[in-house]
């Protein structure tokens, strides 16, 4: 059976979660991944709180466990900006080469691309990462890194024997076995 890419998306936003503001960021990530050749199977907005940001992470890694989870918002330096606090406190392992490549792509864009704070990292067999909050800014940021995700995925779910020990499979039966 051919693999198949599953990916959500999470728009962090109070004003978003209001009501008050519309999210353009998580449909632009979707039509970013789709034209990539991901599922989307989720879509939805929490507030910026960081046990609201959590629990909605932890419900799609390991509920709907998807390939790849992308957030967008609440990376800067606003109080309520705690996206990338809260994915740190869910996942297993970071994966600091995407953050920083995604950084490094926003430096030649504009000289804010260094206030992102994103982060990204691995639960179970879901790779999770933040991008910021505007729509301009999530689309640069995970058009930087997209090329390399498939890669990462293959090995993360042992798809793939190249670079990897082909170990996936341990968290595939904790995390992804409903
Ligand atoms: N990265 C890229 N590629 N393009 C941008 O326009 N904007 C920056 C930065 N990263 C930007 C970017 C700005 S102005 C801010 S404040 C931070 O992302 C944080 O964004 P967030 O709080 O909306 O997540």
């Amino acid at each position: 059976m051919e693999n198949r890419y599953t990916a959500a998306v999470i728009t962090v936003s109070d004003k978003g979660f209001a009501g008050l503001r519309k999210d353009t960021s998580g449909p632009a990530i979707a039509e970013l991944l789709r034209e990539d050749g991901y599922e989307v199977i989720s879509a939805s907005i929490v507030p910026d709180d960081m046990e609201k940001i959590m629990t909605g992470l932890v419900l799609c890694a390991d509920r709907l466990c998807p390939c790849l989870i992308v957030t967008t918002g609440g990376t800067g330096f606003s109080r309520r900006d705690v996206t990338p606090e809260a994915t740190r406190a869910i996942i297993e392992r970071e994966v600091p080469g995407i953050p920083e490549a995604m950084r490094a792509e926003s430096m030649r864009i504009t000289p804010y691309g260094c206030l992102s704070r994103e982060a990204a990292g691995i639960r179970g067999d879901t790779l999770i990462i933040n991008c910021p909050g505007s729509e301009k800014a999530a689309r640069e940021c995970l058009a930087a890194v997209l090329p390399a995700l498939k890669h990462g995925i293959q090995i993360l779910r042992g798809w793939s024997g190249e670079c990897s020990s082909n170990n996936g499979h341990e968290h595939k039966e904790r995390h992804c076995n409903g």
